[in-house]
């Protein structure tokens, strides 16, 4: 069973694990609102009561597909946490004005996303919202302006960012009241940079949870033809009988959740079997060793 924990010292309390919907309406046919409901009761059941989306998944469909959900079940509202992120416009029906991809953190569109994610999820309050990605375009004093007004009319109960720098995180912070619960950034054994950059450091020295987005690297951890991931199944293999022969999706989420900053990892399987098995990482405590054998083989190096 995955446990709440606190996402900052100011909460909000969320899943260790928590349950990612960016994929969640991928399959020929996309997942029926029905079949959407049995993938949630999983998550009820295993513990993973918060649910990570945002404005732009599934070309902007994926808020209203859990609106649905919440709508047939609206005692649900109360039980799961929902984080929703915006500020990010691609052309499309939706974005009208959008002629090319571009980040907008602006506060008008900041409130318009906000006040959309609140209807398409049939819900009066977002637990969390997430700034998307850095908009180099708007200057932290106008972000945070529409965070604080936000927050003061109780729309939002907690704002955090994504993808932010650490300066970026810094800056932010110093024009708002109460400092951001987490950056949700992404950390994998194929891709490290938050380990290095001073991402996850910073995180540990606010006392907030980072948040940990494609922990398999996208599924590239499977890829036959990835050469670092086939380096660390093998490396799984002679571990696993530590960890009650956990598998590798498993041994992945436990090397993420190892690091001091504890990070809140995100499962983005739509597979049963998948989703248990990620969930389950929640009871690994990864050993020092295997956790530098696993950093080893995928640099496929020892340590400086
Ligand atoms: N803030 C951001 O900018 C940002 C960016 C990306 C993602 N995110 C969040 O992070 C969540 C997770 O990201 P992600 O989906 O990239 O996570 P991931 O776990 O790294 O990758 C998921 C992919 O791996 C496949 N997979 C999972 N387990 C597998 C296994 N045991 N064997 C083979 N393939 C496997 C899944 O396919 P199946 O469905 O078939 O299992 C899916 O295609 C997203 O849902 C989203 O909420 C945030």
């Amino acid at each position: 069973m995955v446990h709440k924990v606190m996402l900052s010292p100011d909460g909000p309390k969320v899943s260790e694990i928590v349950y990612g919907t960016w994929r969640l309406l991928e399959g020929d046919p996309s997942p029926t609102t029905d079949a959407l409901i049995e993938r949630f009761e999983w998550c009820e059941e295993l513990g993973l009561s918060t649910l990570d989306t945002a404005e732009i998944y599934g070309s902007y469909q994926v808020e209203a597909a859990i609106g649905e959900v919440f709508k047939a079940r609206p005692s649900w509202r109360e039980s799961f946490e929902i984080i929703t992120k915006c500020g990010i416009d691609v052309p499309s029906e939706e974005k009208g004005d959008a002629s090319i991809a571009h980040y907008n953190a602006t506060a008008a569109n900041l409130r318009l996303c906000a006040e959309k994610s609140l209807k398409l999820l049939h819900t009066d309050h977002l637990d969390v919202l997430l700034v998307h990605r850095p908009d180099w375009l708007t200057s932290a004093d106008e972000t945070a302006s529409a965070i604080e007004k936000l927050l003061d009319d109780g729309l939002v109960l907690h704002v955090g960012v994504s993808n932010y720098t650490r300066d970026q995180v810094e800056l932010l912070n110093s024009r708002l009241e109460a400092p951001v619960v987490t950056n949700q950034v992404e950390v994998s054994l194929l891709h490290m940079d938050a380990l290095y950059d001073g991402t996850l450091t910073q995180c540990e020295q606010a006392r907030i949870r980072p948040m940990a987005w494609s922990p398999l690297g996208g599924g590239r951890l499977f890829d036959p033809a990835n050469e670092s991931g086939a380096r660390i199944r093998k490396c799984m293999d002679e571990m696993r009988g530590r960890y009650g022969d956990a598998e590798d999706d498993a041994l992945a989420f436990a090397w993420v959740m190892a690091h001091p900053s504890k990070p809140v990892t995100i499962i983005g399987s739509n597979q049963e079997k998948r989703i248990r098995s990620q969930a389950s990482a929640a009871g690994i405590k990864m050993e020092r060793q295997d956790w530098y054998a696993l950093w080893s083989a995928a640099k496929g190096h020892g340590i400086p």
